[in-house]
């Protein structure tokens, strides 16, 4: 299926799931579990929470992950320390790459930013090198945008 319509069906069916759910941990696992069910050869898809310095493991689907993630290490604390959607073709080129799964070749990371204020990322790994463009970054934003819009104040006084 083109990847513009499968997104189309994503976030339609996103807004669906949280339209009228005001719990963030329910909303961020119902987007993990969506993200993970839709689109194709993905290995792991979930989120990490910024508190104290690091990045805490939230609502996700795949293999248990490591739990803590310090600031500016690995895919995810790199983008989230730059504020900055990363892609990464190959992991096993990236230095500093965490293996949470070693059958994972490429990864997405997309920071949580709502008002200024970045809360942690949204993580996907696929066991495919190249998995990932610049439209999967560019929905998976719109994605984490609109999941921050119903969840932001909740998730700011929550996870941090
Ligand atoms: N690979 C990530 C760690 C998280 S797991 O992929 C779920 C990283 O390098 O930050």
């Amino acid at each position: 299926m083109d990847k513009e319509i499968l997104y189309g069906q994503i976030i339609a069916e996103l807004d669906a799931l949280i339209r009228d759910v005001g719990e963030p941990l329910a909303n961020y696992a119902n987007t993990a579990a969506l993200l993970y069910q839709s689109l194709p050869d993905i290995n792991w898809a979930g989120f990490y929470f910024y508190r104290e310095g690091r990045l805490v493991l939230g609502p996700f689907q795949g293999k248990p992950a490591c739990v803590f993630i310090q600031d500016g290490k690995g895919v995810c604390g790199t983008a989230f320390s730059k504020r900055k959607t990363l892609i990464v073709d190959d992991v096993l080129q990236f230095p500093g790459h965490i293996a949470c799964d070693t059958a994972s070749r490429s990864e997405i990371v997309v920071p949580l930013i709502y008002g200024g204020i970045a809360t942690g990322v949204l993580d996907i790994d696929s066991f495919r090198k190249g998995r990932f463009d610049k439209t999967d970054a560019r929905y998976l934003e719109q994605i984490t945008v609109k999941l921050l819009q119903r969840c932001a104040d909740k998730t700011i006084a929550e996870f941090q």
